[in-house]
């Protein structure tokens, strides 16, 4: 996949490892739109970042994502990278909590249905273009659950949506990656220990190195050690993850 001179939607860019992916690939000579929530945050990061352009939009609003998606039809009909990376958890215990599917509920909305929802919408625009790609953020918890119970089971319910995706567009110009993160140092991650994590510029370039070479599965640093222990033995993958009593792992 080119790594310059694409249109670059990036969902929850104002922050976090969606703002350093902008901040990386606007200096590469491709045109990024970001969004989220907080016309605050949003208004900070594009003036941080002068060559993108920010929406207000949530990915889970299906009235804010209509809209998003007519003015990307009619402003930018050249798009052709859609990064799904806007994220959402919650950490509660399974055997204590209460109300858990009101959180299960949201965190697979946010992490797994907003992101098929998206994608289809946008889907057309991208079958116009002679290269393009979708990009779904998941999780080194796509392949074995963490503590975060919820979260987890969104992100592999991502992870295989990911793969179809992938078996479905493999006879069209469309590419399908999946960026799999371990621990990044964001606010995100703050509740469950993530200044033990990977900078997120580090994460952007992983995923600016890996568009190069066409690697579409993207095992960021420990997620490749867990997956290589995963392919070799499911039930110790687990035990690590699950053996933590520290909830270090997103
Ligand atoms: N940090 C980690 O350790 C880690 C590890 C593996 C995978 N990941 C994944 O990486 C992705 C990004 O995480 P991060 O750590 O960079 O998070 P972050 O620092 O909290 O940034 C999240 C970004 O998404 C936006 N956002 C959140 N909910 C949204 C919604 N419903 N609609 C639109 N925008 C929304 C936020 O802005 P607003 O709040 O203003 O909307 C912000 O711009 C997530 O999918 C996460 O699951 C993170």
């Amino acid at each position: 996949m080119q790594t310059s001179n694409n249109t670059i939607l990036i969902t929850g860019g104002s922050a976090g490892i969606g703002f350093e992916i902008a901040k990386l690939f606007s200096t590469q000579g491709n045109q990024v739109i970001i969004t989220g929530r907080n016309q605050e945050r949003l208004e900070a990061a594009v003036a941080k970042l002068p060559n993108v352009i920010a929406f207000n939009s949530d990915v889970t609003n299906e009235a804010d994502v209509q809209k998003l998606v007519t003015k990307l039809t009619i402003g930018f009909p050249q798009l052709n990278m859609v990064i799904n990376n806007a994220g959402n958890a919650f950490l509660y215990h399974l055997a204590s909590s209460t109300d858990t599917i009101t959180m299960a509920r949201e965190e697979m909305l946010t992490n797994y249905l907003s992101v098929v929802r998206l994608n289809e919408l946008l889907l057309p625009i991208l079958k116009k273009q002679p290269q393009a790609s979708f990009v779904n953020v998941s999780s080194i918890v796509a392949f074995v659950p963490g503590s975060l119970a919820g979260y987890s089971a969104s992100k592999a319910a991502l992870h295989s949506y990911t793969q179809s995706l992938r078996v479905a567009l493999e006879n069209t110009a469309i590419k399908v990656f999946e960026l799999m993160p371990p621990l990044v140092d964001t606010q995100f991650s703050a509740p469950i220990g993530g200044s033990k994590g990977i900078s997120p510029a580090t994460v952007a370039q992983d995923l600016f190195d890996s568009l190069a070479t066409d690697n579409y599965e993207i095992r960021v640093g420990q997620t490749e050690d867990l997956y290589q222990l995963f392919l070799s033995s499911p039930a110790k993958a687990l035990d690590m993850l699950q053996g933590q009593r520290q909830p270090v792992l997103a």
